[in-house]
């Protein structure tokens, strides 16, 4: 029968198996899925196992600290932490195209990630790291198969991770590949995994680059996380986070007049969005109430000095889309 702790008890014998007492590789993101991988990898092989996070410089406040917080201390595995702020910062620099933007931010993530697997595989006690585990899920298989359709025979399995170097070879290992996103929750609870990190909202790999509209700057990212986190508390407070499949601030490169006392203040816009919906393929805004929105509003305006003026976007998927890049 499926239950959570069949399933795995099963995968951890499975994994023992696969690897062996070879060394794996794995790039955690904070999100659910490879923090999953994480756990039971963890529980499977222990110390053989090596999570690389990546810090790009655009992900939310305190988020890579949580991370190593909850996997690193108190769960002992071990997490190399990448601080990469200033590689993505300088490859994105002078670049405002949504689309250019995100391929530099994917091809970054890899130069970054296969220096940092380079680097373990040379030290890991003369062990080779031999195995790159994955937190692919059954939406993604069938994803990838869509969208590759057509070019399949240059597409190899061991290169799904987006275009890893051909000098790095591993072999994938990939426990999730059959499971839907709520079995994975599960499995995630069962082993012991935080609640709020198993129930969080998506975000997306190329992170706060996408919600910073146009050039991405550090003053922009540094502005965006105080307004993004202010958001998420009082959803969180208000009982909304839970209420909405979706929710986050964006930076719109727009200057706004305000007045502060007595003085005049010309500073940026800050937009935010919050949708409901299932499958991610359409979406409604979220009716928030109005006194959450004002909430959210003044606490950013009084709390950041260089915004002057918050947005709520009204915008449904389609035909808008649920980011904003
Ligand atoms: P859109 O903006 O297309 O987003 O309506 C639909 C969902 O996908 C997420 N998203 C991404 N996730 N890498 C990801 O891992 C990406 O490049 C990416 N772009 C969008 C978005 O946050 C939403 O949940």
């Amino acid at each position: 029968s499926w239950t959570p702790d069949n399933i795995i008890d099963m995968r951890v014998e499975q994994l023992k198996e696969q690897i062996g007492d070879k060394q794996v590789l794995l790039g955690l993101s904070g999100g659910v899925d490879s923090s999953v991988v994480a756990a039971l990898l963890h529980k499977a092989i222990g110390d053989q196992l090596t999570c690389v996070f990546v810090d790009n410089g655009l992900l939310r406040l305190h988020e890579g600290d949580q991370v190593m917080q909850v996997f690193a201390e108190n769960m002992g595995v071990k997490v190399v932490r990448v601080d990469a702020e200033d590689c993505f910062l300088t490859a994105l620099a002078g670049e405002s195209e949504p689309e250019a933007k995100r391929k530099i931010i994917g091809k970054t993530f890899i130069d970054v990630f296969s220096d940092a697997a380079r680097d373990i595989s040379q030290g890991s006690d003369g062990k080779p790291v031999e195995f790159l585990a994955q937190g692919t899920i059954y939406p993604d298989v069938i994803e990838s198969a869509k969208s590759h359709q057509g070019k399949a025979h240059v597409i190899k399995s061991h290169h799904n991770v987006g275009g890893l170097p051909d000098d790095l070879q591993f072999e994938l290992v990939e426990p999730l590949r059959d499971l839907f996103k709520d079995e994975v929750r599960k499995l995630g609870i069962a082993l012991g995994l935080p609640h709020k990190m198993i129930y969080r909202h998506p975000f997306p790999g190329p992170g706060l680059g996408v919600r910073i509209l146009g050039e991405v700057k550090k003053e922009y990212a540094d502005i965006l996380r105080q307004a993004d986190a202010i958001f998420m508390q009082e959803l969180e407070k208000s009982g909304w986070y839970e209420k909405t499949a979706q929710a986050f601030a964006v930076f719109t490169p727009v200057k706004s007049v305000g007045v502060v006392g007595d003085g005049r203040r010309y500073a940026w816009v800050i937009a935010l969005r919050a949708v409901e919906t299932i499958d991610f393929m359409t979406a409604r805004f979220a009716h928030l109430p109005y006194d959450l929105i004002e909430t959210v509003s003044n606490r950013i305006m009084n709390e950041i000095a260089d915004v002057s003026r918050v947005t709520y976007d009204v915008s449904s998927k389609p035909p808008a889309t649920i980011e904003w890049e």
